[in-house]
C-alpha cells in the first residue's frame, strides 16, 4: 500500500499510539510536531520498523501559514494525502468566572481553528484525487458540557459541527468526514489528575475502566479503512459506554 497519513499532534498520547496503529497498517505517515525533541527520533524507528516511511513535520496548528507549508512538505514528500487525522489540541482548564479571554481563544484557537486550518490546507489536493478521510478527534464533553471546561467543550462541539457540515460538502467527491469522542483517556492531558481522582472517575464509567490511546487508535485505524467506506459525518463515542 502506498497511502499516506498525515496526524497532527503525535510527539505523544493519542497522536502518537494513532501513528504507530497506522504505520502498522502500511500507511506511509506524516507526524506533525510543534516543538523537537529525542523521543521523535526513537517514535520515526519504531514507525520504520514496520517498514513504510516516516516524514516528520514541524508547525503549529493554530498558524495558518505554518500548515500550509507543512502541507506542501508532505505532498513535495508523498505526493498525497490519503487521511487527515486532525489530534493536536489542549486544554487550559478554568470555571468561566475566573477564565481569562486569551485562555479561551487559545484552546479555540489550537483545537478548532487548528482543524481548520489543517483540513483547509488538505482538502484541495483530496478534492482532486477524489479520495481522502478526514478524521476529527473530538471529545465526550463536546456533547455533554464540562464544568471548568467551557472552552475545551466549547471547541471539541465545533469539531463536530465542522465534521458535519464538510461531510455533507464533500461527500459526492468520495471524501469521508467523521469525528472520534473519546471519554478519558490516559495521557499526559490527564495526568495532572491524582489517582483518587481517576479512580472514582472509572468507578462512573460503565465498562470500569479509565480508556487508554489504542482504544481510540483502533477506531481512527476502522475510519481510515476501506470497512468504513459507507460512514460519513459521524461522532464515534469511544468512552467504556460513559455518555450514552
Ligand atoms: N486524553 C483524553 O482523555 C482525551 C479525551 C477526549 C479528547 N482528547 C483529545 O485527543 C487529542 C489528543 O489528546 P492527548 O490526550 O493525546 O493529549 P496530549 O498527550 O497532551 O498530546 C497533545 C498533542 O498535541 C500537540 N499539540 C498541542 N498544541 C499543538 C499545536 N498548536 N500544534 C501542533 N501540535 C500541538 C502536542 O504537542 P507538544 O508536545 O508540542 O505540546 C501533543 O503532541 C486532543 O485533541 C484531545 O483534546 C483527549
Amino acid at each position: 500500500m502506498d497511502k499516506v497519513a498525515l496526524i497532527t499532534g503525535a510527539t505523544r498520547g493519542i497522536g502518537k499510539q494513532i501513528a504507530l496503529t497506522l504505520s502498522k497498517e502500511g500507511f506511509n505517515i506524516a507526524l506533525n510536531y510543534r516543538k523537537e525533541n529525542e523521543e521523535l527520533i526513537e517514535l520515526k524507528k519504531d514507525i520504520e520498523a514496520n517498514q513504510v516511511k516516516c516524514f516528520q513535520v514541524a508547525g503549529d496548528v493554530s498558524n495558518f501559514e505554518e500548515c500550509e507549508k507543512l502541507v506542501e512538505q508532505v505532498i513535495e514528500k508523498f505526493g498525497q494525502i490519503d487521511v487527515l487525522v486532525n489530534n493536536a489540541g489542549i486544554t487550559k482548564d478554568m470555571l468561566l468566572m475566573r477564565m481569562s479571554k486569551e485562555d479561551f481563544e487559545q484552546v479555540i484557537d489550537v483545537n478548532l481553528i487548528g482543524t481548520f486550518n489543517m483540513t483547509k490546507n488538505v482538502i484541495r489536493h483530496m478534492l482532486k484525487a477524489r479520495t481522502g478521510r478526514i478524521i476529527n478527534i473530538s471529545s465526550v464533553v463536546g456533547i455533554s458540557g464540562n464544568a471548568g471546561q467551557t472552552n475545551y467543550a466549547a471547541s471539541k462541539a465545533g469539531i463536530i459541527g465542522f465534521t458535519k457540515s464538510l461531510a455533507k460538502e464533500v461527500a459526492s467527491r468520495n471524501i469521508l468526514v467523521n469525528a472520534v469522542a473519546p471519554g478519558f483517556i490516559e495521557t499526559s492531558m490527564t495526568d495532572v489528575l491524582t489517582d483518587e481522582v481517576k479512580e472514582d472517575i472509572a468507578k462512573n464509567i460503565p465498562l470500569k475502566r479509565i480508556g487508554v490511546a489504542q482504544d481510540v487508535a483502533n477506531v481512527v485505524k476502522f475510519l481510515a479503512s476501506e470497512d468504513s467506506s459507507y460512514i460519513t459525518g459521524q461522532v464515534i463515542h469511544v468512552d467504556g459506554g460513559m455518555l450514552m
